[in-house]
């Protein structure tokens, strides 16, 4: 059967190509889906993706990719910083997740350097703007064991 993952996108993120385009690039969030949908199509793998600028949302859509996904690549947005809830929503589920960001959130505003997510998460890939999500794709489909070895 194919193998399924999930694409999380938090908050404001529906807003990409219009918000802050110097910092977050002018590609819209439905490029970036349709483009992380072909990649994971190109290594075999289903990708599904959804947004939300609600916390309690993504947390549900963590526990349901439970039921039906591999892995989750996620762009958590300003909640990084602040949700121990969504923290506790991926360990709860104990699915590999891999945490992505647009921007290197490491060399912006101290309040952007913490995140209560990677811990709990796979690893961290930020700073490659859209391709850091194909760099997630390709992060968590290694780490599950679906990237052909080179
Ligand atoms: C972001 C970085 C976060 O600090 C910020 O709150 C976002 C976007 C990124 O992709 O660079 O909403 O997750």
């Amino acid at each position: 059967m194919t193998k399924r993952i999930l694409l999380l996108h938090g908050p404001n993120l529906n807003l990409l190509g219009l918000r802050e385009p110097g910092v977050y690039g002018s590609v819209t969030l439905e490029q970036i889906n349709t483009r992380a949908v072909a990649h994971a199509a190109a290594r075999g793998v289903e990708l599904e993706t959804k947004q939300s600028n609600h916390e309690g949302v993504l947390i549900d859509a963590v526990h349901e990719a439970r039921t039906w996904a591999a892995g989750v690549v996620i762009n958590p947005g300003a909640y990084t910083h602040t949700s121990v809830a969504l923290r506790d929503a991926i360990s709860a589920v104990a699915l590999p997740v891999v945490e992505v960001h647009l921007s290197n959130v490491h060399a912006r505003e101290e309040f952007r350097h913490k995140s209560l997510l990677a811990p709990v998460c796979v690893g961290q890939i930020c700073g490659f703007g859209w391709r850091s999500y194909l760099l997630g794709v390709d992060a968590l489909l290694g780490h599950i064991g679906l990237l052909a070895d080179e």
